[in-house]
């Protein structure tokens, strides 16, 4: 082992000038991506459609908590028999379904086997679990009509959302 991958330059006698200044090309594309990844980093993204408020979204953490969490997993990661409402698994799911279908699955059918909560509590729910997929509060009330395609709103649900424990 260890044979391969020394070839470059070999009987070339610009090879050295050549490799110092192709490291300098990528040295300097390296730069302006970093830099690029920063501005990007630091500049809020554009923001996405919002369907539900930051009040909703608060009064969902709680409502999770208490009738959710003991299953699902407080950070919504579920386990190998419980699914995640989080992240890769999840955008899988919901990306291309509409919030009302979550919205009318939850009310239908959790917590499982004993759908018990008020309609205010699931929606709250329910836009508490789009922001923790990277969903943004706005003014516009989540409501049980409000219907939008998921991975429309909730854009970092593909990966950075992870729970991950
Ligand atoms: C007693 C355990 C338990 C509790 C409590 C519970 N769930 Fe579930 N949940 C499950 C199970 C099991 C499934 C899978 C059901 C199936 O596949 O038919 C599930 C599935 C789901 C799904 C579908 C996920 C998917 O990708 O298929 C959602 C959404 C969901 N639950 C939301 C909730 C919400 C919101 C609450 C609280 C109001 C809740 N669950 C409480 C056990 C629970």
């Amino acid at each position: 082992m260890g044979e391969g991958g020394r070839g470059l330059g070999k009987g070339d006698m610009d090879s050295a000038a050549f490799r110092t200044f192709a490291q300098g090309a990528i040295a300097a594309a390296v730069v302006a991506w970093g830099a690029a990844l920063v501005a990007a980093g630091e500049q809020a993204p554009p923001p996405a459609a919002s369907v539900f408020t930051g009040k909703q979204a608060a009064a969902g953490k709680a409502a999770y908590a208490k009738h959710c969490a003991s299953c699902h997993i407080p950070d919504l990661s579920g386990n190998s028999e419980i699914p995640a409402l989080a992240g890769p698994a999840f955008k899988e799911m919901w990306g291309a379904r509409s919030t009302k279908e979550l919205f009318d699955y939850m009310s239908a059918a959790m917590p499982y086997g004993a759908p018990s909560l008020t309609v205010a509590e699931y929606t709250a729910i329910v836009g508490y679990v789009l922001q923790v997929n990277g969903a943004v509060a706005g003014e516009e009330e989540f409501t049980p009509s409000t219907a939008v395609p998921i991975g429309t709103v909730a854009k970092s649900a593909s990966a950075s959302a992870s729970p991950g424990r």
